[in-house]
């Protein structure tokens, strides 16, 4: 099976080595000025709203984050400095940075397909996201669902190469709308995993969305904890276009309530929109 996505791989990277070097080489999607003007949004199911049992569970998150929120302490660039970086709900955000060197606890590498075979620190997650993840992908098959897992960890200075990378490519203002700046990128909390599929070729693209492994994630990935963090139209809240294959541990509860209200995790735990 492995070998056999690999061939697939290799092939079609073959066809496309410009774009298979920058894919490889920063692990971000190509991105061109058109690519979300074109793209035909597939409606997603509305889901059932929580029982009182379960919403009273995520009040008692809300208002832990809030009180985490509370004394929380800018830095000299002005950004807010969590003050929670291990807890599966942190909000890291163009606003909000995670501490100097931080380093996330428990870091491991789940048992799901990759499209590269090496041991990079880019296949590790925190524990019990790299769990569900693992349930996930499992679910998925079972289906007949072929999810590809892509990138997850990224040290402070991993990031700082691939943003790097794009200011010099495209210009700070353009990748400021896709590439985390080092220090606010989810991927360095080990609660974030990039996915794409063979019939993506292994891109990250906004066309996932419109295959069965893109909506069967739409429709399924809070059942596991996982929310798509970056959703379509909500740029001006999340700081970021859209992100189809960027899955963000939080939570079952959470992730649940994020889903059934197509929202962000910024609209939930009440903080500023994080756009420019
Ligand atoms: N692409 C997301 C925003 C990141 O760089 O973390
Ligand atoms: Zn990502």
């Amino acid at each position: 099976m492995k070998k056999h996505m690999l061939l697939i791989a290799a092939l079609s990277l073959s066809l496309s080595a410009c774009s298979f070097d920058q894919w490889t080489n920063q692990e971000e999607p190509n991105v061109s000025a058109s690519s979300s003007s074109s793209k035909k949004e597939v409606e997603e199911k509305a889901e059932p709203a929580l029982n009182s049992e379960e919403k009273q569970s995520d009040d008692s998150e809300t208002e832990k984050q809030q009180s985490e929120t509370n004394k929380e302490q800018k830095g000299k660039d002005g950004l807010i400095v969590v003050n929670d970086p291990k807890s599966a709900q942190v909000v890291v955000n163009k606003q909000r940075k995670l501490p100097d060197g931080y380093i996330p606890p428990d870091l491991t590498i789940p048992e799901v397909p990759f499209y590269f075979d090496e041991d990079l620190p880019k296949k590790q997650l925190r524990e019990e996201a790299a769990k569900m993840l693992e349930e996930m992908f499992a679910s998925a098959k079972k289906e007949g669902i072929e999810i590809v897992a892509a990138s997850g960890y990224r040290s402070y200075e991993r990031q700082k190469k691939i943003y790097e990378g794009y200011v010099a490519e495209y210009g700070e203002e353009k990748a400021n709308t896709f590439s985390a700046k080092p220090g606010t990128s989810e991927h360095q909390t080990g609660l974030a995993m990039d996915v794409t599929s063979a019939k993506m070729s292994f891109q990250l693209d906004q066309s996932f969305r419109q295959t069965e492994e893109g909506e069967w994630l739409a429709n399924h990935a809070h059942e596991y904890g996982f929310v798509i963090r970056y959703p379509k139209g909500k740029d001006d809240i999340t700081g970021y276009t859209y992100e189809p294959w960027h899955l963000r541990y939080v939570g079952k509860d959470i992730a649940t309530e994020i889903h059934s209200q197509s929202s962000t995790l910024e609209e939930f735990f009440g903080f500023q929109p994080a756009g420019d």
